[in-house]
């Protein structure tokens, strides 16, 4: 068995190797998070061009703001039916092989994107995006359960930052890959989007060498023997005594549990909680308004007196990568909480920079140097804690049972917030002109006080005890409430209090 010598201890090479064959599916959500922003001009000119061969007239600007913003936002739509639905896989197929046979939607929809010009069609343009958007939707939920479930506790954060650095590189590449010299031309548009056929093979190459995840073994499958030697080959080590301990003290909590539906976890007070927290962090992440910047950066920079409007959304896929690989460095040191709150603060005054470079651009020509540190330090401060932190922390905020469940309402709940900023931000920008990023302003600080009050640090800590943690929380309010209601029965809340503790 390999270990690196010079890396984090449980560092080893099959442990980097199944995460690494994950994230191919974030880097396949981030390039197609990224790949429509750069090329926006000559897409909407083939959509122009098909528009008049059928109707014999040039495409009037509404139907093609509407077409444009459908072609952009239908991604997310696919996306929230596709992280819905991650809970049908991941409990039938197991984790990895539910990562394996959603690549046969990739492939379907770079054909769809790929062939949508052979065939002047801009339905099938929307259709591809649709599927891309399934597959991604369906990623959002795969890679950071997978990640969170193989990854030993020291190490949880750290490569559940790599589900992110994933996105991000994607995104990077898109927008490399999207300069008009390489494939953002009126030519290579459609290799552009059928990039995404590369990749997944790539996937489906190497995710037959990754192993099933050893919780989903054990605790699903009871397959102790199984589960013991595949987490002997992640740890690279046979004393793997106390990982499989905590692993079947969670599987006896969950025969306690039973299977948790979604809709059980809006009802029992064990879950309330946690759930509310994963969904509000996931708001935070999209009402941030960063995909604002992520779909429409070219256009923000154009509006913003930037000459070279391409190579400044470039610059910002760069920052946005280099902060992601610092969060990755610091989460386990500093942990998600500060660097959550961190990140919010830090954007929110970002954004009002961003607003004062904007309103006062016509004044002030230089102004526009303003604007582009501002949107890049927004795009720094989201990676230091709103980016990679929402995707992660939901494993860890759930045992096995209720997981897979959360990760379908924490997605729904993600993907649904990007569609919505997505759909809505042109419009709402054309009615506020530069004080658009207010809006995010207000939502960040609001998002702030939240996470200060009710998020709690899992740094370091098992998933029994996070979970035991809000158990005993959700036992003290059942205390409460039946105290209120019939007060001879707080000495049954007081046992089973203690019991949750
Ligand atoms: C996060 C978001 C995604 C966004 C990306 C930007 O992963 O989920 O919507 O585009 O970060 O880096």
């Amino acid at each position: 068995m390999f270990v690196f010598p010079l890396c984090p201890q449980g560092l080893t090479l099959q442990l980097m190797m199944a995460v690494g064959t994950a994230v191919i599916g974030s880097l396949q959500f981030g390039y197609n998070t990224g790949v429509i922003n750069a090329p926006q001009k000559i897409i909407e000119g083939f959509l122009n061009d098909t528009w008049n061969s059928r109707y014999s007239e040039p495409i009037p600007t509404t139907s093609l703001t509407t077409l444009w913003s459908i072609s952009v936002a239908i991604f997310s739509v696919g996306g929230i039916f596709g992280s819905f639905s991650v809970g049908l896989f991941v409990n039938c197929l197991g984790r990895r092989n539910s990562m394996l046979i959603a690549n046969v939607l990739a492939f379907i929809a770079a054909g769809f994107m790929g062939f949508s010009k052979l065939a002047a069609s801009w339905e099938m343009l929307i259709i591809g995006r649709f599927i891309v958007g399934l597959y991604s939707g369906l990623s959002t939920g795969f890679v950071p359960m997978y990640v969170g479930e193989i990854a030993p506790t020291s190490l949880r954060g750290a490569l559940g930052t790599l589900h992110q650095l994933g996105i991000v590189l994607g995104i990077l590449m898109a927008q490399v890959f999207g300069i008009e010299s390489i494939m953002g031309n009126s030519t290579l548009w459609p290799f552009l989007l059928g990039f995404t056929f590369i990749p997944a093979m790539l996937q489906c190459i190497l995710l037959p060498f990754c192993p099933e995840s050893p919780r989903f073994l054990l605790i699903n499958l009871n397959e102790e023997l199984k589960a013991r030697e595949v987490l002997e080959k992640l740890r690279g080590t046979e004393e793997v005594g106390t990982d499989m301990q905590e692993m079947k003290e969670e599987a006896r909590q969950m025969m306690r549990e039973k299977k948790v539906t979604i809709l059980e976890l809006f009802r029992s007070p064990l879950y309330r909680q946690p759930i509310f927290i994963a969904i509000m962090l996931q708001l935070s992440q999209q009402l941030s308004g960063i995909n604002a910047v992520f779909y429409y950066s070219t256009r923000i920079f154009e509006k913003a007196g930037v000459s070279q409007p391409v190579y400044a959304t470039i610059g910002a896929g760069v920052v946005n990568t280099a902060f992601t690989v610092v969060s990755l460095f610091v989460v386990e040191r500093a942990g998600r909480r500060s660097l959550h709150l961190t990140g919010l603060l830090g954007m929110a005054f970002s954004a009002v920079l961003m607003t004062i470079a904007m309103a006062l651009l016509d004044q002030l020509p230089w102004m526009s140097y303003v604007s582009i540190v501002a949107i890049f330090s927004f795009v720094a401060f989201f990676e230091i804690g709103p980016g990679p932190i929402p995707w992660f922390i939901v494993a860890e905020l759930f045992s096995q049972g209720p997981r897979p469940s959360a990760f379908a309402v924490a997605g729904f709940s993600n993907w649904s917030a990007n569609f919505i900023v997505g759909m809505t931000f042109q419009y709402v920008e054309q009615l506020c002109g530069p004080y658009v990023f207010i809006i995010f302003t207000v939502l960040l600080l609001g998002f702030f006080i939240f996470t200060y009050f009710k998020v709690p640090e899992t740094k370091g800590r098992s998933f029994d005890e996070i979970s035991a943690g809000f158990r005993h929380e959700g036992a003290m309010k059942d205390c409460e409430f039946t105290i209120e209601m019939c007060r001879d029965r707080n000495v049954v809340c007081f046992i089973m209090a203690s019991w949750a503790a």
